[in-house]
């Protein structure tokens, strides 16, 4: 960040990539006061009620000047749909923020679900029951926690999961009360970063098995209201928080704006042909029909479908193959510069990819290429090797 760019200080990195695309230094500067006065109220967790009340008020403006030049069908049009809207946003307001509605019942276990099913039936859950985990369920989150983080690392500096259960600040998901706050060393290391993403995702599977609601909060998490939380638990000289997960029981009451947001953001995904490639330019998409690539099954498919931040998609995979065609390895890239949210992304790619060559019966393991070879592979960050 420049001298001159001062006044973006504090803000997230999506938004400083967004900003820096505006050229015009004053426009630039309005435009990050907007997202600070945005950052502001999101914070106070009234925004997703507040949002209808622009459309409404549009709604209202179009049905007044429809009427003052007499088009009374569209003045009756705009105001009825202005209505409409003003009532849903009034039962989210009642049902969602001040939480009145009827009670609702415990979700059902996923057991039945084979892995490639339960990964396509986890979803981001923005909306959660008031009521807080069973004791049986936190023991089984907290064990399968304990578990996940007791297993070899790619990297090697510590990483922990914080359990806290506290109605932190979290934008736009509402009512989540229990979170896990994913702890890296302070100094930047890209490997622990990595392993939050595939020691976390591996959480969220055994969460989604137990039914349970699950989101992964980067750019929506407040910081401040974490390390409150987690007082001593928290050393700002030693520790960074990657990101957190929100967890409980997904509720069937969301606010519109959530809808919304769900239905836009997190429903698509880049086609396979975007995402597996032959070479390291991602050039030239990889067969995933062909021997020996059609081995792999929809380990390729839940990959496509890993969560990532906004739902960027940022991660590409290569297989190398050597002279005669026989599979090398898969090499794992991120796509973007992100800092920390593209290498949790890679690291949740490299969850999903070991859980399913491991659910398909092929066993493998990651390495990372030498330093030499790297230089060579801009945004190359992992390679997964089968065993002979
Ligand atoms: C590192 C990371 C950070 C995320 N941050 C947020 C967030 O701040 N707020 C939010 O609502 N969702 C967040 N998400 C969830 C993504 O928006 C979501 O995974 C994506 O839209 C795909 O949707 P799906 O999880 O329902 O498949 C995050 C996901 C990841 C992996």
């Amino acid at each position: 960040m420049s001298g001159n760019d001062d006044f973006m200080h504090g803000l997230g990195a999506n938004e400083r990539a967004l900003l820096e695309k505006i050229p015009i230094l004053p426009f630039r500067k309005i435009a990050a006061g907007m997202v600070r006065a945005k950052m502001r109220v999101q914070f106070t967790g009234w925004l997703q009620y507040l949002i209808p009340v622009f459309p409404i008020l549009i709604l209202a403006l179009l049905a007044l000047v429809s009427n003052l030049l007499n088009i009374f069908i569209l003045g009756t049009i705009f105001s009825t749909l202005g209505l409409l809207l003003g009532i849903i946003a009034l039962v989210d307001l009642v049902t969602v923020k001040f939480k009145l509605r009827p009670p609702e019942s415990l979700p059902q276990r996923n057991d039945n679900l084979d892995l490639f099913d339960l990964m396509r039936a986890r979803h981001s859950c923005r909306s959660f029951q008031t009521r807080k985990l069973t004791e049986d369920h936190r023991a089984e989150l907290m064990q399968s926690v304990s578990k996940h983080l007791a297993e070899p690392k790619i990297g090697e500096s510590p990483i922990r999961f914080e359990y806290i259960s506290a109605p932190l600040t979290v934008w736009p998901v509402v009512n989540a009360t229990e979170f896990l706050v994913a702890i890296a060393p302070k100094e930047y290391n890209r490997l622990a970063v990595i392993d939050v993403g595939r020691s976390l995702q591996k959480v969220v599977m055994d969460a989604t098995r137990m039914g349970l609601g699950t989101c992964w909060i980067g750019p929506g998490a407040d910081h401040a209201s974490i390390k409150q939380n987690l007082g001593e638990g928290f050393n700002p000289e030693k520790d960074h928080i990657i990101c957190i997960l929100a967890v409980g029981y997904e509720s069937k009451f969301a606010p519109l704006f959530i809808r919304l947001f769900n239905r836009q953001i997190s429903t698509s995904r880049l086609p396979l042909s975007e995402l597996f490639f032959t070479d390291s330019t991602f050039t030239t998409p990889l067969d995933i029909d062909s021997p020996p690539f059609n081995k792999f099954g929809r380990t390729y498919e839940i990959c496509q479908w890993a969560p990532s931040s906004y739902n960027g998609q940022t991660t590409r995979c290569t297989a190398v193959t050597d002279e005669n065609g026989a599979l090398k390895s898969f090499d794992f890239y991120a796509a973007t510069a992100f800092q920390y949210y593209a290498p949790v992304a890679l690291g949740i790619w490299a969850a999903n990819w070991e859980m399913g060559t491991a659910t398909l019966g092929i066993e493998g393991h990651f390495t990372l290429r030498s330093d030499e070879e790297k230089e060579s592979l801009p945004r190359y960050d992992l390679s997964w090797v089968k065993y002979p």
